[in-house]
């Protein structure tokens, strides 16, 4: 099935988790934004998928509608993209049952993300086993031409790639390989202690994080011992790696060279930092504020969007249950 419109369909999908962090940000929702000129977007809150960890209404709830509040502050504009929730989209479980019965059980054993869980000792729900299938589905039948994502949900869209080819050839051409984006422009955003920033390591800044939060976080940044008036090496310091993303070219290059010749300690490359990192996120955090107080806009823009959605998956689930016999 192939879409004569001129823009190519983007899609992608985000657990809803809990507060985004600067790495959520610089590695993937900033790109959603900026992708949204180019692309026929759709960007959903995957809250089915969420309930293989969150199992609480009023958690989950909450988590939703914060997320849906992260993007528009973000400048996700509803005119230009079609944001929804997943649970808008029943037919997407409708043809994951479809998915589940053309994929082998050892197929979906090799999941990344299944193995880590049963690596760690964890016993693994069938929701959780069954993930790669409910994502194909998700790509699938809003018939996405693109997939942005970072580099560990790359395997997921071969699996989407793989299921469509199946069921291609089980019953005759039916649906289009989506291609991923892999975003790369940042490739890992460290945390506070230097390693990879994430929620699990408890080394994250939050993107939303208030001024207070943002100080206090930069001032616990994990530092080298090196004295004050000594050469500081910008190859390795975890507070200089962060400064890169907020800086200007011209400043980046000025602070290296503070750096190297020892003219800034780290107390005030961290004063800098927080500063800065003030600067950019204070506008964000205000349009958050304003939103959030706005529960109507942000309900009628779910609904909006998932009405939308709901006829375009509905177009490609027709075509399914006709293919198969149903
Ligand atoms: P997660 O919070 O792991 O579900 O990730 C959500 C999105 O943010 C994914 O596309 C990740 O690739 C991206 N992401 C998470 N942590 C980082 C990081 N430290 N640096 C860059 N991108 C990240
Ligand atoms: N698995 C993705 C993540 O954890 C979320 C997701 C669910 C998704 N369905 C999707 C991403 C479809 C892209 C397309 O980040």
């Amino acid at each position: 099935m192939n879409d004569t419109s001129a823009k190519k369909v983007l899609l992608s999908g985000v657990q809803p988790t809990g507060r985004p962090h600067i790495g959520n940000y610089f590695g993937a929702m900033r790109q959603y934004v900026e992708l949204q000129e180019t692309y026929e977007s759709y960007i959903f809150i995957a809250d089915y998928h969420a309930l293989t960890t969150i199992q609480d209404k009023d958690t989950l709830a909450d988590l939703i509608f914060n997320l849906a509040v992260d993007y528009l502050a973000l400048g996700l504009d509803p005119n230009k993209v079609t944001l929804y929730r997943q649970s808008a989209v029943p037919q997407v479980t409708e043809a994951a049952w479809i998915f589940n019965c053309l994929v082998t059980v050892p197929y979906l054993e090799r999941a990344h993300a299944f193995k880590d869980k049963v690596v760690n000792n964890q016993i693994p729900s069938m929701g959780l086993f069954d993930y790669p299938v409910l994502m194909a589905a998700d790509i699938l039948l809003p018939r996405a031409d693109v997939v942005p994502v970072g580099a560990d949900q790359k395997q997921h869209i071969e699996y989407a790639r793989d299921i469509a080819l199946k069921f291609n050839t089980t019953f005759g051409e039916t649906l289009s390989l989506p291609e991923p984006l892999i975003l790369t422009d940042v490739a890992t955003v460290p945390g506070i202690d230097g390693r990879k920033m994430s929620k699990s390591y408890g080394n994250d800044i939050y993107l939303f994080a208030s001024e207070e939060e943002l100080k206090q976080r930069v001032m616990s940044i994990v530092t080298s011992s090196v004295g004050v008036g000594e050469s500081l090496d910008p190859e390795t310091d975890n507070v200089f790696a962060l400064h890169k993303l907020f800086a200007t070219p011209d400043e980046i290059t000025e602070l290296e060279d503070r750096y190297r010749t020892g003219s800034i300690g780290y107390k005030e490359a961290k004063d800098l930092l927080w500063k800065q990192m003030n600067n950019f996120l204070a506008p964000l955090r205000d349009r958050r504020a304003e939103i959030a107080t706005d529960k109507d806009f942000v309900t009628d823009v779910l609904a909006a969007g998932g009405k939308k959605a709901y006829a375009r998956y509905e177009e490609t689930i027709a075509i399914l249950r006709e293919k198969i016999g149903l």
